[in-house]
């Protein structure tokens, strides 16, 4: 077993920890202050090649393997969540989905500016009464000829207001339930495609996470991907990559704050030295780090298979349920190793501990990569 990484794959580490100190921590704590999407900073990853790194070089994308898009997550989420949750859905959920399920002509079209990150893409599955539910879609998209006819309220989409592409996942037959569901490509500006209220959020709050509306909207039939009745496990398949992503974004977090409190414990003086001296918060580190190494590891292995072309269903929910675990647990510890200066904004401990807490939500809870484990466990 080999576990060094490639030079390739360490300059893409490297390239991402730069982008993330340099350009994304200071403005980090503005940003989520002011709920304002980072589209400046959108716009440099694309021009570095993030937004599509896992995309073929023939359609924009920089041709890299999962195991770099781990370590460039985890970097990024170190410091901001909120950017890395839109590097996530536009790689994992909508670049990948449209590459791997796709026909050309959607690729040349949808996938080549949303892997230059010209464009952004939205992935769009959650419903008021469908969330960890996911079959129990009530959007319709009425098979009409020549067109589907789109009707419906999908929630909580992450980069709603500042996409133009979207996947959107609904119903066309309800007699055949999940075998009666498409995945259709909307553009923004569809006449009855609206994007409705965003969220105010306990966290990610500089990404923009909005309701969105379909009265109508004619979806040509040639932007549905897959054979009629796939969108379901088009969801599913697409989905199980997308929680190694959102597994690395966790990751950052954990890590981000393990890295945050050892240094301030460097410097922090209590009882007549660095605080980083008593065993009490020696301990809380050496737990963090554990932690820290063993998410690493299934972020690592999940992206592995991946790249291996071998089932990775269960190596990604497990790697995202103990990620996530480890981000909300370790973002607190941070915050209390920080003491008064964790509670205030001007130390990001407080920040990383209200991020952390979506990693276990969305892309399914924690409860739905259980059901993922335990089937897949049962099934053997
Ligand atoms: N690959 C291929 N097919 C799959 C699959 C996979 N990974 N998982 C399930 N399927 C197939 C099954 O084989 C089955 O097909 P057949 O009947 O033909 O055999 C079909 O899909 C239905 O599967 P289940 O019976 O297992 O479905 P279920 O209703 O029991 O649900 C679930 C399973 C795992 C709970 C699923 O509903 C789920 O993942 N829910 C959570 C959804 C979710 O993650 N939502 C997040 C929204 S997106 C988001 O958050 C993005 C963002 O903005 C950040």
């Amino acid at each position: 077993m080999n576990f060094e990484l490639s030079e390739e794959q360490l300059a893409v580490r490297d390239a991402a920890r730069d982008f993330a100190q340099n350009v994304l921590k200071p403005g980090v704590i503005e940003r989520d202050n002011e709920q304002r999407f980072p589209a400046e900073e959108i716009k440099q990853l694309g021009e570095l090649g993030f937004m599509g790194m896992m995309v073929d070089p023939k359609y924009g994308g920089s041709g890299m393997d999962t195991i770099s898009y781990v370590l460039a997550m985890e970097e990024l989420s170190k410091i901001d969540a909120s950017t890395s949750v839109c590097v996530s859905v536009n790689n994992s959920l909508v670049c990948w989905g449209i590459e791997t399920f796709g026909t050309e002509e959607q690729k040349q079209k949808y996938l080549r500016p949303l892997a230059t990150g010209e464009k952004i893409g939205a992935f769009c599955l959650s419903e008021p009464e469908a969330g960890s539910d996911a079959t129990s879609q009530r959007t319709t998209a009425i098979d009409m000829g020549d067109h589907y006819l789109l009707n419906g309220t999908k929630n909580w989409i992450t980069n709603g207001s500042s996409a133009s592409v979207y996947i959107v996942i609904a119903q066309t037959d309800a007699d055949k339930g999940h075998r009666g569901i498409n995945a259709v490509i909307v553009e923004r500006g569809m006449d009855g495609f609206i994007v409705g209220a965003k969220e105010d959020k306990m966290g990610i709050r500089g990404s923009d996470t909005h309701t969105l509306m379909f009265q109508d909207v004619k979806v040509p039939k040639e932007n549905r991907i897959g054979e009629d009745g796939f969108g379901f496990k088009f969801a599913m398949k697409t989905l199980s990559g997308g929680r190694i992503g959102i597994a690395a974004q966790a990751l950052g977090i954990a890590s981000g704050s393990l890295e945050f409190a050892t240094a301030y414990s460097k410097e922090r003086k209590a009882f007549g030295k660095e605080i980083s001296k008593h065993q009490a918060i020696a301990f809380k580190l050496a737990d963090m780090a554990t932690d820290v190494e063993a998410a690493r590891l299934l972020c690592l292995k999940a992206a592995w298979l991946k790249d291996n072309k071998k089932n990775y269903d269960q190596a990604s929910a497990m790697a995202k349920l103990y990620a996530s675990t480890a981000a909300m647990k370790h973002s607190v510890e941070a915050v209390q190793i920080h003491g008064g200066y964790g509670f205030v904004k001007e130390y990001h401990v407080e920040r990383l501990m209200r991020d952390a807490k979506i990693t276990q939500i969305y892309e399914g809870t924690s409860e739905v990569q259980k059901i993922v484990i335990s089937r897949g466990l049962l099934a053997e």
